[in-house]
């Protein structure tokens, strides 16, 4: 029903016809675009997650690394530090995406993953020098149109600001590799503090998980405080908790949230709907976010 309405009521953005595109408030969602196109580029920002967001959840058939995946996998870990960073995987991912489980209940026990895998990752002298190299080697992969996506918002001074409870450092090599790190992006994430010798001694606080991406992590950040005056919002995650990664910002006018279903569809379907404006079930492009801001910019 909803794809049907999308087109009538928003002919002007084609891509919203995508069978992998499901609305709840089709209405709703026409009226955001329209009020941030009314409002214009100088007012936009877009807020946006990295892991499983920008980057690929899948490619034929294989899951793709997170930036925590590809130190893993990478070869500076010793085996027997990767089965333990597979096993801590492998025990809170299941949480991470647990529907039936509440964000109070899973925010103690992603403290816990990502303490425990930043003293794995922290054990095994990782030289910041490696992080390129390992990037190159990885098999991660930005979602199809990623150029794009950078190449509009750098075009007209739309402030990128990419919200992550990754590992900043590996992210930011990501995106330099690709190109695409202009000046008008901007990242938060979970730093590398290296010795004077350049070896991963700890990570930086404020830790981020999936679950604390809101005020309590950004107050201090001055980026984020620059923001205040771009008031149309256009926010892109794949969690349930990517869902407040605009809640420092003070006055929000238009928000449209657009969230990437890349796992348990069925199961999670009816939460995403509820949540997220526009959900993408299964859609490793950004063919929507690009066609949204093709019609606003
Ligand atoms: P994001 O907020 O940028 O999407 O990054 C968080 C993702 O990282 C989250 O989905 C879980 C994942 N993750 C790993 O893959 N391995 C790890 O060791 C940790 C701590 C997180
Ligand atoms: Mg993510």
């Amino acid at each position: 029903v909803c794809v049907c309405v999308c087109v009538c009521v928003c002919p002007q953005v084609p891509e919203l016809q995508k069978t992998t595109v499901r609305i709840q408030q089709p209405e709703r969602v026409m009226g955001v675009i329209s009020a941030i196109k009314e409002q214009g580029s100088s007012k936009l920002q877009v807020i946006s997650d990295f892991d499983m967001t920008l980057s690929r959840f899948g490619c034929n058939g294989r899951r793709c690394p997170t930036s925590h995946n590809i130190l893993d996998n990478s070869r500076v870990i010793s085996e027997d530090g990767k089965k333990k960073l597979k096993d801590l995987l492998q025990h809170y991912y299941p949480i991470e995406i647990d529907p039936n489980r509440s964000l109070e209940e899973k925010r103690p026990l992603m403290v816990e993953w990502w303490t425990r895998a930043h003293e794995l990752l922290t054990q095994q002298k990782i030289q910041k020098g490696d992080i390129a190299q390992i990037v190159r080697e990885s098999d991660v992969m930005l979602r199809d149109g990623f150029n794009e996506l950078f190449d509009q918002l750098h075009k007209y001074n739309v402030p990128m600001f990419i919200f992550s409870a990754g590992v900043g450092d590996v992210l930011e090599e990501i995106i330099r590799q690709a190109n695409v790190f202009y000046p008008n992006v901007n990242v938060v994430s979970n730093y590398m503090d290296f010795d004077d010798s350049g070896v991963l001694k700890c990570f930086k606080s404020p830790l981020i998980h999936t679950y604390n991406k809101n005020n309590s992590v950004l107050q201090g950040t001055a980026y984020f405080q620059q923001l205040s005056t771009r008031t149309s919002i256009i926010l892109l995650g794949d969690s349930m908790g990517d869902l407040t990664m605009a809640d420092g910002v003070p006055s929000v006018e238009n928000i449209l949230k657009i969230g990437f279903l890349n796992d348990k569809v069925e199961e999670r379907r009816g939460k995403y709907l509820d949540a997220y404006d526009i959900v993408l079930e299964s859609d490793e492009t950004l063919d929507v976010v690009n066609g949204i801001l093709r019609y606003i910019l």
